[in-house]
């Protein structure tokens, strides 16, 4: 579904992580999907090295990427994943939007924390959204239409939950042309549920400590309850050779 993924998400949150970015030269972007965020960091005239797992979302990073042929210099797209990629430098500030829900259990949260702390610099600055706790189980219902020239696009979404606090998340998107099912594809993914407290404390003892919590992108303070937790966390460790502090002070 990754050629898709952009006509759907339309996340308002790319002035948030600007707001970020614009405060240094340069980030780094792990999970970053089809460049939907970096592309527009990069227009400020920030650095942005992404890291991305899935090779049909870098294609389409790529693909976007031949249209702003003058940002080539600015963004450098790694294939990784959260836990284990090695980009062999430090960055003042990295995000993870929308990614750290894909993280499925504490041991694979507490290893990327490490390894995205091992790439940032003393005092470093992560910034990464969740959702927190269970989504309610849904049977498949619609989820957005889209209009794209000549072609409609009908999304579908059912979720699920599993055993040991994941989540099953179905997707169907439909495309239509002149009212004609022209293509469906379907894809399954899984994410980790988690709560605010339990994140708190993979934090310190990750390496981190809490320096802010928003409940939306507007910058606004979380309120418990809240579904989506914006975190801003500072790195307490030391640089690529992924030194942790004695005891986090989170
Ligand atoms: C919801 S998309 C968000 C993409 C982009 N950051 C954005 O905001 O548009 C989540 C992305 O996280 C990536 N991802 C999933 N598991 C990951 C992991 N273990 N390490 C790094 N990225 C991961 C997925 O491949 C996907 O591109």
């Amino acid at each position: 579904m990754a050629h898709l993924y952009d006509l759907f998400d339309q996340k308002e949150n790319i002035s948030f992580f600007s707001h970020y970015a614009s405060q240094v030269g340069e980030i780094l972007d792990i999970g970053a999907g089809t460049g939907r965020i970096a592309i527009p960091i990069a227009e400020l005239g920030v650095a942005v090295t992404c890291v991305e797992p899935s090779p049909a979302m870098r294609r389409e990073f790529q693909q976007n990427l031949t249209q702003c042929h003058h940002l080539q210099d600015r963004i450098t797209l790694l294939a990784g994943d959260a836990r284990s990629f090695d980009a062999g430098r430090l960055f003042p500030t990295a995000f993870l939007s929308g990614s750290f829900d894909h993280f499925l259990d504490d041991d694979e949260r507490r290893a990327s924390l490490i390894n995205i702390g091992r790439h940032l610099m003393p005092h470093g600055i992560l910034v990464f959204d969740i959702f927190l706790g269970l989504m309610k189980d849904t049977q498949l219902s619609p989820a957005g239409i889209v209009q794209n020239g000549e072609r409609e696009h009908r999304r579908f979404i059912a979720s699920r939950s599993l055993p040991g606090e994941m989540q099953e998340t179905r997707l169907v998107f439909e495309t239509y042309l002149h009212g004609r099912l022209i293509e469906r594809v379907e894809d399954r993914g899984l994410v980790g549920v988690l709560d605010r407290e339990r994140l708190h404390s993979l934090l310190k003892e990750t390496g981190y400590v809490r320096k802010a919590e928003f409940g939306d992108y507007d910058f606004s303070e979380f309120h418990e309850g809240d579904r989506l937790l914006i975190m801003e966390a500072e790195w307490l460790g030391e640089g690529l050779d992924g030194i942790l502090p004695e005891e986090g002070n989170g």
